[in-house]
């Protein structure tokens, strides 16, 4: 069965967002378990830093909302990678946003131009090469907010809900093929990205350490999940299915 023997060493891997967080972590679980590591970032100094403590590691600066941009990185990791068989599609911001308040156009859809549009353009570019691959893989990260959205943070809610409807589409669409389509959707998690605002909001409660997110993530792609939910991910899935006014309006107290 698909999934069922997927290994998780001697790959060849591009991590969107692999500077910082998840996305780092991901690189260093998986460079000691032997793969091959390339991450994306659009801070140079961060990817400096990251290949400066992962001297295995491959960075290039690209943003995933620059379509031009993606296309080129694309083009170029195929033919200097062309082992490459899994693409983790990561790269994410998150930010709180009062709405009717002036924001600029532009601005209002960051984390969907990123967060969503960045995960499919990724993905269309570089599927006809994963389906070429006896064992290629997708990993989409999206949140726990996928389920129940978070009113403090709208463009960011939808873009992750956006993330988990598009990898079940991808994932039907790839059922005949030897593609595997994970979706990971994090908790609160000890990263710079939460620690920045977050945390303080949410009455300084602890995310899940980073390490650990990882490693769950790892094991269940290796047993053949392929919507991994640790933590109080899951069980804002199970809530927004049994109490979905409840969850909603647990999360709509965050201000
Ligand atoms: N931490 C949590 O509690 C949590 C919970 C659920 C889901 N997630 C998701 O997990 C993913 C990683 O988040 P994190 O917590 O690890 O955040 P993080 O520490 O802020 O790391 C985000 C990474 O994405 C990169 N990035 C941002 N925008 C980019 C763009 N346009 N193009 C390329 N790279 C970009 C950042 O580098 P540059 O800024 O240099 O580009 C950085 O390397 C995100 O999709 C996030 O939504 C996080």
């Amino acid at each position: 069965m698909k999934g069922a023997q997927m290994k998780l060493s001697g790959r060849t891997i591009l991590i969107t967002g692999g500077s910082s967080g998840i996305g780092y972590e991901f690189a260093t679980q998986l460079l000691a378990r032997g793969n091959r590591v390339i991450v994306t970032g659009r801070n140079q100094a961060a990817m400096d830093k990251a290949k400066a403590q992962l001297p295995q590691l491959e960075t290039i600066r690209s943003d995933v909302d620059d379509v031009a941009a993606i296309r080129a990185l694309c083009d170029d990791l195929i033919t200097r990678f062309p082992k490459l068989d899994t693409l983790i599609n990561n790269a994410g911001i998150m930010r709180i946003i009062k709405l009717g308040e002036g924001i600029d156009l532009d601005e209002l859809t960051d984390e969907v131009d990123i967060n969503l549009n960045g995960t499919m353009r990724m993905t269309e570019l570089l599927l006809p090469h994963l389906k070429r691959h006896r064992n290629g893989l997708i990993v989409n990260v999206s949140s726990g907010l996928a389920f129940v959205p978070m009113p403090i943070s709208p463009a960011y809610s939808a873009a992750k809900a956006g993330v988990h409807a598009y990898t079940r589409c991808l994932r039907a669409q790839m059922a005949d093929t030897a593609l595997t389509v994970v979706e990971l959707a994090p908790p609160l998690t000890e990263t710079p990205l939460y620690q920045a605002e977050f945390s303080r909001r949410m009455n300084g409660q602890r995310g899940m350490p980073v390490v650990t997110l990882v490693k769950k993530a790892i094991a269940g792609i290796e047993a053949g999940k392929t919507e991994i939910r640790p933590g109080q991910a899951n069980a804002l899935k199970i809530a927004s299915r049994i109490a979905p006014g409840l969850i909603f309006r647990a999360l709509s107290r965050v201000t």
